[in-house]
Order: structure tokens, then C-alpha cells, then sequence
């Protein structure tokens, strides 16, 4: 980012977890009985940070994304502790919630044509936040808007600021919504897939954003992402889930090199390229594994991973194997931990 910028950037707050997500849990009421869909999911996340989390798709990502801001359904039952800069979000009062959403945690959706609002200009969208949040003036929000259009790279920002969302394409359209969603500085952002649903040309465009943010404004982010590529390009640290559990968490490189749970060695092939560290290529996408993610009927005393494991023993399907360091920093959730040979 050459262009000056207004944007008020968070304070870095040196060893101190911004956001600290512990043992949050998840349980939807639905007419065939409870979902069990985020179980026991803790990381920390400081200033500057970036923190992905991975697993195939139906593993609780999503639900885990939504759930740090507050933004599931009132069928979900959320448990544990989501403590932004000290204070508890899951205590808040939807009111205090929304004061607190979009100026100090904001969040970027896979989709960004379902998120924006047909109707309006991108700058009145851009505006909207910053009046509620920040109080300006019509007039100085506008600036303002042109300042974040800037921000995000979008060519021309005095003539996209007055143009409605299909007059953009789709990378421009996600780069709009992480304009609003950093329109008022926050500490944090949750980006789910945001570049999921571009072109692969376009990717790379909106994953340099995130990187600007981190590295000039302190951001810190939840990423969410089937890449590998983005994971080792962009993450410095990465939680595995499968089936709504953590299964493993270490910095990434620690990761990549030294991969102990069996679904994560499965996500990363059997892998030429981890000789070479994370030097992986963008794009490259979570290797298949054979059979499916099971429904979280249930949250059962067992390794859920077992039914698909090559390394299943009875240990296995007799009790729940505890998230615990298999190496220094790096918990994995495995009776029989190690790389794949
Ligand atoms: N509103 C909901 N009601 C019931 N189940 C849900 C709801 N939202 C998500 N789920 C279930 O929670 C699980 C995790 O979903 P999700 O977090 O979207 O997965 P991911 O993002 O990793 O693909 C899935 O089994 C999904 O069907
Ligand atoms: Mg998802």
C-alpha cells in the first residue's frame, strides 16, 4: 500500500492474545435431533497474526467462523470462551454485539454478491458502516469510502465509489466487502474462503489485500481455506479440523514439515513437495481422502477420524484421543501420531 491511508490501524499489543477462542463448542437444534458441529475448538490469535483453519468441507470451519462474531442462528447453542481483547463475546447482549461487530472484529464471506446490497452504491455501503460506527458526516464518509476503495486496490476509486455492485466484477466485489469490513480499523477479521468463489487469476489480487493489512495495519486474521498454497503462503499458524474437532495446530512451517495426525498427512498427499518445506504451489487443493466426513449426530468418546484411518488400532474407536503435544507447540489429536512413512 503506497497511497496514504486514514484508516485508524489497531494497536500492536505485543505478546497479548487479541483474540483468544477457548473451547468453543457448537450444537444446533434442528427437527432430526442436535448437530454437534464446532467441538472444542481453542487458538490464540496476536496482533499482526494470521491463523488458517483447514479440513474439508461439512468439518465445522464455517460454524466456527460465524461463531467468533456472533453471527449463528439463535438454533445454535455456543459454549466456551471468545475473548477479543479481554472481553467475552459470547457474554454480550446482541445490542453490545453490534457495537462491537464491524468496528473492532469484522468478517468477509466466501460470496461477496449475496453480502452486498444490490440497491445501493458501493460508496453508500461503504458509508452506511462508517456513520453508524464512526459517526462522520456524510461528506467525510464519502472521502473516506475513496480512501478504502484505495485501500483494496480498486482502480479508479472517485468513479467506482458512486457504481452499484453488478457494475463490478466478482474480485471486485470481494475487494469492496473487505473495504467495509476494515472500513472502521478493526483488530480483527474472520474471512471465510474469500477467494473461494473467484477466478484463480483474480485470487491472488485479494490475498495480497489480506497480506497488506497484516503486515501495515497490525490486522489480525482468522483465515479460513481449502489452499494449501494460501495457507503456506499467507498463515503463520494453522488448526486442522475434522468433524467439528481440532485434530492439529502448529505454526506452519512446524506444520508442513512435520505433520503427526493422520488426516492432516492425508490433506497433504503423500507430499514431494514437503521436502522442500512449504515452498507448495498456490492453489494446490486439499489432497482427497477416501470415504466422507461423518454428520455430527453426535459427539462421540472415540477418534471420529477412525473409520477412515489406515492407523486405526482398538484404542481408537474405545476412547477420545485428547488435542496434546506430539512435538514442542504442536498438539495433535492421535493415539498414534507421527509422519506418514
Ligand atoms: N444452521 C445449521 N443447522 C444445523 N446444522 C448446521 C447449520 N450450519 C451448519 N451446520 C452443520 O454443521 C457442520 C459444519 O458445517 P460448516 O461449518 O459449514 O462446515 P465447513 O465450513 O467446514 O464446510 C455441517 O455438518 C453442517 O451441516
Ligand atoms: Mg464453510
Amino acid at each position: 500500500m503506497t497511497t496514504p491511508v486514514t484508516v485508524r490501524a489497531p494497536q500492536p499489543s505485543g505478546d497479548y492474545p487479541l483474540l483468544s477462542v477457548q473451547d468453543l463448542r457448537v450444537r444446533f437444534a434442528t427437527e432430526d435431533g442436535p448437530v454437534f458441529a464446532v467441538n472444542g475448538v481453542s487458538f490464540d490469535l496476536r496482533a499482526g497474526e494470521i491463523i488458517a483453519l483447514v479440513g474439508e468441507s461439512g468439518c465445522g470451519k464455517s460454524v466456527t467462523a460465524m461463531a467468533v462474531p456472533g453471527l449463528l442462528a439463535p438454533t445454535a447453542t455456543v459454549t466456551g470462551r471468545v475473548l477479543l481483547a479481554g472481553r467475552d463475546l459470547l457474554e454480550l447482549t446482541p445490542k453490545e454485539l453490534r457495537a462491537v461487530r464491524g468496528k473492532e472484529i469484522s468478517f468477509v464471506f466466501q460470496e461477496p454478491m449475496t453480502s452486498l446490497n444490490p440497491a445501493f452504491t458501493v460508496g453508500k455501503q461503504i458509508r452506511e458502516v462508517l456513520q453508524r460506527h464512526e459517526g462522520l458526516s456524510k461528506k467525510a464518509a464519502q472521502a473516506r469510502a475513496v480512501e478504502l476503495l484505495q485501500l483494496v486496490r480498486i482502480p479508479a476509486p472517485e468513479r467506482r465509489v458512486d457504481e452499484y455492485p453488478h457494475q463490478l466484477s466478482g474480485g471486485m466485489r470481494q475487494r469492496v466487502m473487505i473495504a467495509i469490513a476494515v472500513a472502521c480499523g478493526p483488530k480483527v477479521l474472520v474471512a471465510d474462503e474469500p477467494t473461494t468463489a473467484l477466478d484463480v487469476t483474480i485470487q491472488a489480487g485479494v490475498l495480497d489485500i489480506l497480506r497488506d493489512l497484516r503486515d501495515e495495519l497490525g490486522t489480525a486474521i482468522v483465515l479460513i481455506t481449502h489452499d494449501l498454497g494460501v495457507v503456506a503462503d499467507l498463515a503463520d499458524r494453522v488448526v486442522v479440523m475434522y468433524a467439528g474437532r481440532p485434530v492439529e495446530q502448529a505454526e506452519v512451517h512446524e506444520l508442513f514439515a512435520h505433520p503427526q495426525h493422520p488426516y492432516t498427512n492425508g490433506l497433504l498427499g503423500a507430499v514431494p513437495h514437503r521436502e522442500q518445506g512449504v515452498e507448495l504451489v498456490a492453489g494446490r487443493r486439499l489432497a482427497e481422502i477416501p470415504g466422507l466426513v461423518p454428520a455430527l449426530r453426535s459427539d462421540p468418546d472415540e477418534c471420529v477420524f477412525a473409520p477412515r484411518c489406515s492407523r486405526r488400532t482398538d484404542v481408537c474407536t474405545s476412547r477420545r484421543p485428547p488435542l496434546e503435544p506430539v512435538r514442542p507447540g504442536h498438539p495433535a489429536a492421535c493415539f498414534h501420531p507421527g509422519e506418514a512413512s
